[in-house]
């Protein structure tokens, strides 16, 4: 399975933490940057990189890091077909592929520390869509993208 990465600066230190844990685990990473902590890059860039590649199906999933995970969140949601969910916990996670199909997740590098963050990645990446009632949702949502 294929994840592509993305972040602005304040999310640069997890997302090379969730890149290392990642490849450990044999996923192939893509990582669109950005690459360093210190020089200030905007987390709009990064999330919609990051997103075109999930949308294209260049990747199978994608996470994304931001300080809060709000704005590269809202970032990669901006592009057609991309659900990015925002967690905080592995329950969000978890749901958020069960029920939301959500094909990226955003998280908060300044409200999650680094084992917690790993740990909801993990849920992600394990979580699979259950289908049925939620695919209609899911229909739904994607009905109203202009
Ligand atoms: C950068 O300082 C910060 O604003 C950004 O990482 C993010 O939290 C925005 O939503």
């Amino acid at each position: 399975m294929k994840i592509v990465l993305g972040s602005d600066h304040a999310g640069f230190l997890l997302k090379s933490e969730i890149r290392k844990h990642l490849e450990k685990q044999g996923f192939e990473v893509v990582d669109v940057g950005t690459d360093s902590a210190t020089v200030p890059a905007s987390y709009v860039n990064f999330g919609a990189e990051a997103a075109r590649m999930v949308a294209r199906r260049d990747a199978d999933l994608g996470i994304v890091i931001c300080g809060t995970g709000i704005g590269i969140s809202l970032a990669a949601n901006k592009i057609r077909g991309v659900r990015c969910a925002l967690c905080t916990n592995e329950f969000m996670a978890d749901l958020a592929r069960r029920h939301n199909d959500a094909n990226m997740l955003a998280l908060g590098a300044r409200v999650v520390a680094p084992q917690f963050a790993v740990a909801i990645a993990d849920a992600f990446l394990n979580g699979k869509f259950e289908g049925e009632r939620h695919a209609a949702r899911v229909g739904e949502l994607c009905s109203l993208e202009v």
